[in-house]
């Protein structure tokens, strides 16, 4: 049932034609991969709780100002945003050492950072997502230095802000990743925050136990992977109401 045209197809998300010029239709796979899809598996019902964790965050975020390609969540795998020429990088930021800072600089994971750090990757799977540098980036066009300036600004806000709504809920914000995307309006060209915000690239760890509540409990088969994203969303308050019971049935909602 060919409902429309498939544009792209990630490792966790399917890009569909939107209903409208500009607009796409993102949708959540259950399938999950990690050290650049060497390991390949599914989380039950990831799809339908980092869509829902993910419209959450970006719809708090827009209430504080920060724009995001996120216009509204259309079911339970679904939602739709705006189409954006996204910016080849991954802005990591941390908080708390962990996962590759840990072991490529020796600073024991759960070792909390005198300030937060911004590290920049290369977005190319061929080359497995390598670190670069501001000179990198702005060398060889990736992003130029006003890009970079406004996706470190909205990126600092968002730690800020996400830092505090996680805390709020018992959850320590240990490090993340977000994406920017150039989006066009009148010949006006604005930097926005674009792709999810969910457990699949944050670290989540509980403020009391330290307990993982993300995607490293795949990445280091720790068990109990789905009960972590359902943590997550129950703590947000999010989960959606029939429960777990919930997370593979139909798609369409309300
Ligand atoms: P790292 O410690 O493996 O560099 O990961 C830092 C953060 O970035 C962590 O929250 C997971 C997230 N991340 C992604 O979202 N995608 C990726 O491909 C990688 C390597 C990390």
């Amino acid at each position: 049932m060919a409902r429309r045209r498939q544009l792209y197809e990630g490792k966790a998300k399917i890009l569909f034609e939107g209903p409208e010029p500009g607009t796409l239709v993102q949708y959540f796979k259950d399938d999950a991969t990690a050290f650049n899809a060497q390991k390949k598996g599914t989380i039950t019902g990831k799809g339908v709780l980092n869509n829902r964790i993910s419209e959450y965050l970006m719809t708090r975020l827009a209430e504080i100002g920060v724009p995001t390609h996120f216009i509204r969540r259309l079911n339970m795998r679904e939602q739709l945003i705006r189409e954006v020429e996204i910016i080849p990088l991954e802005v990591v930021v941390r908080n708390v050492a962990a996962g590759s800072l840990s072991s490529r600089l020796g600073i024991p994971e759960g070792q909390r950072l005198p300030r937060s750090i911004i590290e920049y990757y290369y977005k190319n799977d061929q080359l497995g997502d390598p670190m670069v540098a501001e000179e990198h980036i702005t060398c060889f066009g990736w992003a130029s230095t006003q890009d970079l300036d406004d996706m470190v600004a909205l990126t600092l806000r968002v730690n800020d802000f996400l830092t505090g709504l996680f805390l709020g809920v018992g959850i320590t914000l240990v490090d993340f990743k977000l994406e920017f995307g150039r989006l066009w309006e009148n010949e006006e060209m604005r930097i926005v925050l674009a792709d999810e915000i969910s457990p699949d690239n944050c670290r989540l760890w509980d403020a009391k136990t330290g307990e993982k509540m993300d995607k490293d409990r795949f990445r280091r088969d720790l068990g109990k992977v789905e009960e972590g994203y359902q943590e997550v969303a129950r703590r947000l308050g999010i989960l959606p109401e029939a429960g777990p019971r919930d997370m593979t049935g139909p798609e369409s909602m309300q």
